[in-house]
This record gives C-alpha cells, sequence and structure tokens, in this order.
C-alpha cells in the first residue's frame, strides 16, 4: 500500500507538545525500568482525592448518573460554583455566565476559541505556566510577552505592560499564585495592573487554579476584588485539580461575561460536549463537603516548601526564596549555565534538567520553556523524605560542577 501524505495544519508549527508533561513521561519511563527516580516534575499534589468526593463518584455511578449532561454544566454544580465566588472570592455571577468544563486547561483553551481572530494579541506575563503561548497560537493569536523578575517579586512592571497593549490587544493572563513562580500578586501589584489596562478595550483573565494554596497572610485576592470596574470584562479560570487533588478525573469552570461564556459554550458544543457527568456530581461534594481534606493539604504543603525552599538556597549555585503559593519552588541555577560537568558545558536549563535526570535520576522542570532559562522548577508536591534525598543528588551534582 502507499504511505499517505499526511499534511497537518499550519496552526500546529506554532505550537510545541508541553515540555513538562514530556519530562514527567521521560521521569516516569525511567521508574517503570526500576530506576529509582526522584520527581520533582509534576504540577499534581501527591495527595490521594478526598474520600467523601470518591464516595460522590460512587453514588452517582450506582445512581446511573452516566448519561450526557447540558454541555455547560449541571445546575448543582454552576449553583454551588456560583455560591462559592460569592462566598469566597465576594464575586456575583448568573448561571449564563459560568461554564463548566474539563479542566481548567480546557476552559482556558475555550476562552482563545472563542475571543481571537488570526493576529489578535494576548498578554502574557513571563514566567508563564508553558501552555498559555501555545493555547494563545492553536486560536490563531498572538502571544505577547512581558517579562518580569525574581527581583521584584516577580511583579509587572505597569510601564512595561502599557508599552505592550495595543489596539490588537483582546487579554492579558494573569496567574496568581503562579506556576512556576509560586509568586503571588500583592494588592498593589494588582491595582497598578488594573491602572494600566483601564482605557483599553481588553479582557482580564484571572487563572486562579492555585487559589487555595497560598502561605502568606491576607487571604485570596484578584483583580475583580481590587478593581471591581474591571469585574464586568474580567474572567475568573479556576478547578478542582490543585485544590482538592482531582488532576486525573479532569474538571474546570470559568465564570465572565455573558457574551463570552455563550461563545464558549459554542465552542464546548462542538468540541466536548459536557465534562464527565458523575465527576460533576463529585464537585459539587467538593465544594459544599468538608474542607479540613484541603486545609490539611496545605499545612502539609507549607511545611515542605520550607524544607525545599531553604535546602535548595543551600546548595552552592542555587538561590531560592521562600514561594508565597502553589506548589513550586523556582530556583535561580543561572550561576551554574556555562559552567562545566564532566567535561560538558551547562549549556542553559534543558542541558541542565537532563544531566540531572540522566546522571542522578533527578527530575526537575527546565525553566526555559517557562521563559525564565537559568532556573529549574522543583514542585514540592511530593513527600518530605523525597524532597530531602532529591536535594542531596542536587548537592552531589553540583558539587562536581566546575
Ligand atoms: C497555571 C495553571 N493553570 C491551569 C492549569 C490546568 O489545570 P487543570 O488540571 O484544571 O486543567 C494548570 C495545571 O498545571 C496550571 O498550572
Amino acid at each position: 500500500m502507499n504511505a499517505v501524505m499526511i499534511k497537518l495544519a499550519n496552526r500546529l508549527k506554532s505550537a510545541k507538545p508541553s515540555p513538562t508533561l514530556a519530562l514527567n513521561a521521560k521521569a516516569k519511563a525511567l521508574a517503570a525500568k526500576g530506576a529509582d527516580v526522584v520527581s520533582f516534575a509534576a504540577g499534581e499534589p501527591d495527595f490521594d482525592t478526598p474520600a467523601h468526593i470518591k464516595d460522590a463518584i460512587k453514588a452517582a455511578l450506582d445512581a446511573g448518573f452516566t448519561k450526557y449532561t447540558a454541555t455547560g454544566g449541571i445546575p448543582e454544580l454552576k449553583a454551588a460554583i456560583i455560591d462559592k465566588l460569592k462566598a469566597e472570592n465576594r464575586l456575583e455571577y448568573a448561571p449564563d455566565q459560568v461554564l463548566v468544563s474539563v479542566g481548567a486547561k480546557h476552559s482556558l483553551y475555550n476562552i482563545f476559541q472563542a475571543l481571537l481572530s488570526p493576529g489578535d494579541e494576548v498578554i502574557i506575563f513571563s514566567p508563564y505556566w508553558v501552555s498559555y503561548p501555545d493555547m494563545v497560537r492553536l486560536a490563531d493569536g498572538e502571544p505577547v510577552i512581558v517579562e518580569t523578575s525574581a527581583h521584584n517579586n516577580w511583579a509587572p512592571d505597569p510601564a512595561q505592560l502599557r508599552k505592550a497593549l495595543t489596539p490588537r490587544t483582546r487579554a492579558v493572563i494573569l496567574n496568581s499564585p503562579s506556576n512556576p513562580t509560586g509568586g503571588v500578586y500583592s494588592r498593589q501589584t494588582l491595582l497598578d495592573i488594573a491602572e494600566a489596562v483601564r482605557g483599553h478595550d481588553c479582557l482580564l483573565i484571572s487563572d486562579d487554579i492555585y487559589e487555595r494554596l497560598l502561605y502568606v497572610e491576607g487571604g485570596f485576592q484578584n483583580i475583580a476584588n481590587v478593581a471591581p470596574d474591571l469585574a464586568p470584562r474580567t474572567v475568573v479560570v479556576n478547578g478542582f485539580s490543585k485544590a482538592y487533588a482531582m488532576t486525573g478525573l479532569r474538571l474546570g469552570y470559568a465564570a465572565g461575561p455573558k457574551e463570552l461564556i455563550a461563545g464558549m459554550q459554542m465552542v464546548q458544543d462542538q468540541s466536548t460536549s459536557n465534562a464527565t457527568s458523575v465527576i460533576q456530581k463529585a464537585a459539587v461534594t467538593a465544594l459544599k463537603g468538608p474542607q479540613e481534606p484541603l486545609d490539611a493539604m496545605v499545612k502539609e504543603y507549607a511545611k515542605r516548601r520550607v524544607v525545599m525552599a531553604d535546602g535548595l538556597s543551600k546548595i552552592s549555585g542555587v538561590k531560592c526564596p521562600r514561594p508565597d503559593g502553589a506548589f513550586y519552588c523556582f530556583a535561580d541555577v543561572g550561576e551554574l549555565i556555562g559552567k562545566s560537568y564532566k567535561g560538558q558545558t551547562i549549556t542553559g536549563s534543558i542541558k541542565l534538567s537532563e544531566m540531572l535526570l540522566e546522571d542522578f535520576l533527578l527530575a526537575a522542570v527546565p525553566g526555559e520553556p517557562f521563559g525564565a532559562d537559568g532556573y529549574l522548577r522543583f514542585s514540592f508536591a511530593t513527600s518530605q523524605a523525597i524532597i530531602e534525598k532529591g536535594l542531596g543528588r542536587l548537592a552531589e551534582f553540583t558539587a562536581k560542577v566546575s
């Protein structure tokens, strides 16, 4: 038979597969072969999904709740999300302003598909979650990167943001607490961003997925809280993966302007339809049920954060202040770049990450795909014992660098 030439769509040319998923897969493949891999690569809780949430899935299955639901989510879940956003975030929404999707990633994907026309720009602060630029490109949009730095606690510089805003800017993405930096925007930073975007007719996308993972006083706030005049053009994205340890169950949601939500619903109607029926039931239980399991997870992350950040900073060539949120330490390894290990130059974070995995069975995600070469991301969603073991391996490596 003749080989078939498959010509893929042009829009795929500018997108790359997720490097974090790729590294994770490589680490898992090594572990499957019996290697004693220490992985700090995963962007997911190591805790089990709380038992009462699993029970809710089983009960929904047993009750035969296995048919299609409304695309945008079952009314009970939409109501629970609306209650949560009102009680915890002081934001009010009607049911037609909420769309339940297959993870927060899916919510974001729907936003860009619904919002962007070719050439439209989306401002993304770097370091950024790796998927943002590619999701924008897959919707024929253009990511516009505005750099932030550790010296400024990863807060965007309003002057740089102003410079990046153009008549083509359709949205600005905010992610606080942040993946990969663990940075949390202060009220003043949010006010500065608000001031910069007023007068520009663009959407604010507030990716609040790490909202519950906060290690600083003051509670969570997003741009719609500190600048209520911008709430009508803010879309809040959130989900159950990180807070409730439900990554594989895939459930997220968006709440925002009803015209945008209607557009997103159209995209979802013609792609996935509804999120999994029984998981929607479990999400109602997650929101309405006891929050103690979540509090216990956050307490444990808070301890690990200290062990990881302080441990990293003790290693020669590595600097890492304690992050304010999420479960990532974004360590400055700039001093190691350009040096040599086993006769090979450490050309950048990707090379460094490869050396660590190959010779020390240590998986840490390179900063380069997050827009920050010179950094490595270490997830502390793993036990303190594993953190100590991994830090030991990193110290062994740095001792051999010259
Ligand atoms: C910043 C950020 N937003 C969104 C997501 C997507 O989460 P979900 O599992 O709900 O799709 C992630 C997951 O890693 C993330 O880090």
